[in-house]
């Protein structure tokens, strides 16, 4: 996992969370090793670090806590509502020196805002800004925005008392420096005119010679049978796919259960519960491969394969080479604070352990967020319908010649949210300044 070595700029980066106690945003494109550099600080870092996100499935992919879980916060909108704290969630929140929130896009202005208090009612520090805690942000605000949600009040809320739903927006940043470094580097994709094109469609910028070239590309030529995900905006076209698909397949289909222990709330499992397979399915890892000391790994999170064998042991196609696959566990942690060793320890609450893989004809653009893909097949349905949804789907491949396009891309798939660009240009301008 922290095998990777980081380049300079990661480097520098590291070095400024470790060397300084100042608040950072760390952001760039798709593709720019945020997350490379999130795991290595998780492995090296000498702070008292507690690391955290605000889905279920983010947090896990980081061996974090979620946000409402390691704050115990209430669902829905906190607002100025007092917040409740035992003994045990103070003494923790007193022992961290440096929050680190992960898809930190996904959290809106009020769970920021609350955050900041509960550290500074914890602390008793009440006019500390996070109660004297360094918070370190990870994330970028192209891609997934906050989930809108709530009933109509709380959007009234929002309205009247935030500029506008993210992060950035919250109070707090009224009273705090943020520090935003950006990494340019980016280390997913190798070609130029495709990074190039990647980068317009972040920015909205897709002229007609580049929605040509992608169309060209994508949409001019057969869709691939197999061997290609379908990246798809909603959830019913997902689970539509690859019912289908399963179905097609002849033979009889073998229902894996997952293996649950202790309490995971109940909703965010990393897996299937009930993973249904048959020989020939088309599955994606979601995890990366255990492998032994020297080997190189047989797979890594995203990879795509084909199962071939479910009798005695399941064994799955990678590229013309059959492994076996074991179950894999994963953990749910929860920080407490060990007051003899004088530490932070994590422990393991809850372990679900089932196959890490999921069947892959299709996955939602949403869930696709993080992976990297050589070849897909980007669904855009009727229309996108949330900023940075295009964007995300395309960065996710590797090269251009591995992207196949459902339908020609449209100039309305392609969305900014006018938030992102008013606090992204300011952002470049403290870069330059
Ligand atoms: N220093 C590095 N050396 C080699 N490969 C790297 C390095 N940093 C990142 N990568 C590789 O680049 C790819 C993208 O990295 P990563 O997933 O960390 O990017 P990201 O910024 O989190 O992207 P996204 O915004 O899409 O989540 C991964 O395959 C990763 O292994
Ligand atoms: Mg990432």
């Amino acid at each position: 996992m922290s095998s990777v070595t980081l380049t300079r700029e990661q480097q520098a980066v590291f070095a400024m969370i470790e060397g300084t106690r100042d608040h950072v945003f760390v952001t760039g494109r798709a593709g720019t090793g945020k997350s490379t550099l999130l795991n290595h600080l998780n492995w090296h870092t000498s702070k008292q670090i507690v690391i955290c996100a605000p889905t279920g499935v983010a947090a896990l992919n980081v061996g974090g806590q979620t946000i409402h879980s390691l704050f115990r916060l209430p669902i829905g909108v906190i607002a100025d509502h007092e917040i409740e704290q035992n003994d045990t969630v103070r003494k923790l929140l007193n022992a961290m020196d440096t929050l680190v929130i992960d898809e930190v896009s996904m959290v809106n202005a009020d769970l920021m805002d609350a955050m900041d208090r509960s550290l500074r009612q914890a602390r008793q520090r009440p006019h500390e800004p996070f109660g004297g805690v360094q918070v370190v942000l990870f994330g970028d605000p192209y891609q997934l925005a906050p989930v809108p949600g709530g009933d109509r009040d709380e959007r009234s809320y929002f309205a009247d008392t935030y500029r506008s739903i993210w992060f950035f927006d919250a109070k707090v940043w009224r009273e705090a420096d943020l520090r935003i470094v950006e990494l340019g580097e980016i280390h997913r994709q190798h070609d130029d005119e495709f990074k190039h094109m990647l980068n317009a469609v972040r920015h909205g910028m897709v002229t007609a010679e580049i929605a040509g070239v992608l169309n060209d590309v994508g949409a001019r030529r057969p869709l691939p049978e197999d061997g290609a995900i379908t990246l798809a905006t909603r959830n019913d076209t997902v689970n539509r796919i690859n019912a289908a698909r399963l179905h097609r397949l002849p033979g009889t289909s073998k229902g894996n259960p997952a293996e649950v222990n202790g309490d995971f709330g109940g909703r965010a499992y990393p897996a299937d519960e009930l993973l249904e397979l048959k020989v020939g399915a088309q599955v994606m890892f979601l995890r990366n491969d255990v492998s032994m000391a020297g080997e190189p790994p047989r797979w890594v999170n995203g990879t795509i394969g084909t199962v071939t064998n479910l009798k005695r042991e399941l064994r799955v196609e990678i590229d013309g080479d059959e492994v076996e696959v074991e179950p894999a566990t994963w953990e749910k942690f929860k920080y407490t604070w060990d007051p003899v060793r004088k530490r932070l320890e994590k422990d393991i609450v809850a372990e679900f352990t089932q196959f890490p893989l999921r069947l892959a004809w299709a996955v939602t653009i949403h869930k696709s967020q993080g992976a990297s893909y050589d070849t897909a097949i980007v669904d855009l349905g009727q229309r996108a319908f949330s900023p940075g949804q295009t964007y995300v789907a395309l960065s996710r491949l590797t090269a251009l010649d591995g992207l196949y396009l459902q339908r020609p891309l449209r100039p309305s798939d392609v969305m900014v949210d006018e938030h992102v660009e008013r606090f992204m240009a300011g952002a470049l301008r403290q870069l330059a300044g």
